[in-house]
């Protein structure tokens, strides 16, 4: 696909919102695979020339960072935290049962376009270990079975909600908010619930604090 006026328009706002421009880096390539589902080679070779550096140190930060994939996702990205509280929780066995479901592994995507299955790092979810993500919204305390269910309500075109409230979209749908965050929906869902505040509450009642920082140190 090509770079339109209109998204090469949108890579020069980006551009110019940083003291030094590169810093926009992270978001163009957001906003590549927004409009192609993958960082083409053509997305590349624009951020290089917008940012006036090399295309291949655009390929070298889109290669580094999981988050930005090379060849297309398909409709919805799949990722299952499989790092160590998640696995040991049923992490495992969730990614198990979409691999199975979908004929898939890691990082490949589904024949019909329709999925992409990643293990994922910690999302910073743990509470609600094991955890999901469909389009990078939360599916928090996941089964084998409510996982594959939530896959097969996405395959009939269902509507499905995130467990933190948000409606799922699509792939590139949330690869443009993350291009361009203030989109309405950032207070979308539930930040935060009773489960996550348990250790807080509990530090409360028993007089715990965190210790003091030396001065100086801070
Ligand atoms: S280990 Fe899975 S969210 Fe932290």
């Amino acid at each position: 696909m090509t770079i339109s006026a209109e998204t090469r328009d949108q890579l020069r706002e980006l551009a110019a919102r940083y003291p030094k421009s590169r810093s926009a880096l992270l978001p163009m390539l957001h906003l590549v695979q927004s409009v192609d589902d993958e960082v083409t080679s053509e997305g590349i070779n624009v951020c290089a020339e917008i940012l006036g550096i090399t295309s291949a140190e655009v390929t070298a930060v889109a290669t580094f960072y999981t988050m930005y994939k090379r060849k297309p996702v398909g409709k919805h990205h799949i990722g299952v935290c499989t790092n160590t509280l998640c696995g040991l929780l049923g992490g495992d066995a969730v990614y198990s049962a979409l691999s199975e479901r979908l004929g898939i592994g890691h990082n490949e995507p589904s024949a019909d376009g329709q999925f992409w299955l990643e293990h994922i790092e910690c999302q910073a979810a743990c509470t609600h270990a094991p955890v999901m993500t469909v389009d990078w919204e939360y599916m928090d305390d996941v089964t084998p079975a409510s996982a594959v269910a939530v896959v097969d309500r996405l395959a009939r075109g269902e509507q499905v909600e995130s467990t933190r409230g948000p409606v799922i979209r699509d792939f590139q749908a949330t690869e443009h908010t993350l291009a361009f965050p203030l989109d309405g929906l950032v207070n979308d869902g539930v930040a935060v619930d009773a489960k996550m505040l348990v250790g807080l509450r509990l530090a409360n009642e028993r007089g715990m604090s965190a210790a003091s920082i030396p001065a100086g140190d801070a």
